[in-house]
């Protein structure tokens, strides 16, 4: 095996271990084509998929989905993580969660839709309030990290305050305030989902009070609206730079959405080694460092801050991978973003549920 330049190990893995998933958020950036459970890895292809992750230089592995706890053999699955010494974060809904399920786990990411139980379980499609401030509580209750994540949109941008308050009340040490950011399920919604200047304006400000008033208590983050902006997100920090991502299916992938570009020549950990994937493979090596660039990105001041921006996005809206991220306002394509923002809203529609 053959380690490309400039190509460091990577400390993050992101195990999709289902799709399966009790809600039916409308902003879920899981693909429209979901695997199905008969096509997930089994138990022991996972702690495989674990050990060659750890032996890359892997120390952070986030347990995810679609919803974990729907895996019954999670247990199993956390205890081989942990056993190798990684730092194993459980990213949930919280339905489901007991107690025992958190024996292994490092910190907990519990989702939540709303500030209020009405607008929550409509965003889920589904009850899920009561339980998930249930889940908090376990969680509180066995001594672990609580991360609260809020993706937001124009149906909770405005109620931010309220959710920032349920967040306190949870006892969580981070919240994570982030816009939608259009892949999957959020792509088919976004006419529904996109905010209004005014709405992001307002929510900025209640935000950076929060920030101010509880810098003691609770680290908050805030995830920009990246069609609002000049410059596009540095998207996974750079393509195949940090974090590896595995789905149910065990395709490997350098970003949870990479599934999307068309050729992109994606391989299997049931067929190749996970190192080799990682140095050596087409969809890791694609877009890999600066050398893909083109104008403008190629002799732009800020392609070390954002890399060119999404490939996934750019894929989307241009068709081509390789574009400059048409968020940037030095981009051809800049007016495909703001025709999308000038476009009126519409219903949105909830997801499709694989059992
Ligand atoms: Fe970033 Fe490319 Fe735009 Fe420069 S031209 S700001 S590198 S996306
Ligand atoms: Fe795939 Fe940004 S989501 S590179």
């Amino acid at each position: 095996m053959g380690e490309a330049p400039g190509a460091d190990a990577p400390f993050g893995l992101l195990a999709e271990l289902t799709h399966r998933c009790p809600l039916r958020c409308g902003y879920c950036s899981n693909p429209v084509d979901l695997v199905g459970r008969g096509d997930e890895l089994d138990t022991a292809t996972w702690c495989s998929v674990f050990d060659q992750a750890r032996a890359l230089g892997v120390l952070q592995v986030h347990l995810s989905g679609g919803e974990p706890l729907a895996r019954k053999d999670l247990p199993e699955l956390v205890g081989h993580a942990a056993g190798l010494g990684c730092y194993v974060n459980l990213v949930t809904s919280g339905l489901g969660l007991t107690p025992e399920r958190l024996a292994g786990i490092d910190h907990v990411q519990l989702s939540v839709q709303d500030a209020d139980e009405a607008g929550a379980n409509r965003i889920a499609g589904v009850k899920a309030f009561g339980a998930k401030l249930r889940a908090a509580e376990v969680v509180r209750e066995a001594g672990l990290p609580l991360t609260v994540n809020v993706v937001l949109h124009r149906l909770n941008l405005d109620h931010v305050g309220g959710i920032v308050a349920l967040a306190e009340r949870m006892g969580a040490d981070r919240l994570e305030l982030a816009n939608t950011q259009y892949y999957g399920w959020a792509l088919r919604n976004r006419a529904a989902l996109l905010p209004t200047e005014e709405q992001l304006a307002r929510a900025g400000e209640v935000v950076a009070d929060a920030q101010a008033r509880l810098a003691q208590v609770m680290e908050i983050v805030y995830v920009i609206a990246d069609y609002h902006e000049a410059h596009p997100k540095p998207c996974m920090h750079g393509w195949g730079a940090r974090q590896l991502t595995v789905a149910p299916n065990g395709d490997v992938l350098p970003c949870p959405a990479a599934g999307v570009i068309e050729g992109l020549g994606v391989e299997n950990v049931r067929d190749r080694p996970l190192a080799d994937i990682w140095y050596s493979s087409p969809a890791f090596t694609a877009f890999r460092g600066y050398e893909w660039m083109r104008e403008p990105c190629r002799s732009c001041a800020r392609r070390e801050v954002d890399f060119g921006g999404c490939r996934c996005q750019a894929f989307q809206l241009t068709g081509d991978a390789a574009a400059t991220d048409p968020v940037c306002t030095l981009s051809p394509h800049r007016g495909v973003v703001d025709a999308i923002l000038a476009g009126g809203p519409t219903e949105v529609g909830h997801r499709a549920v694989v059992r």
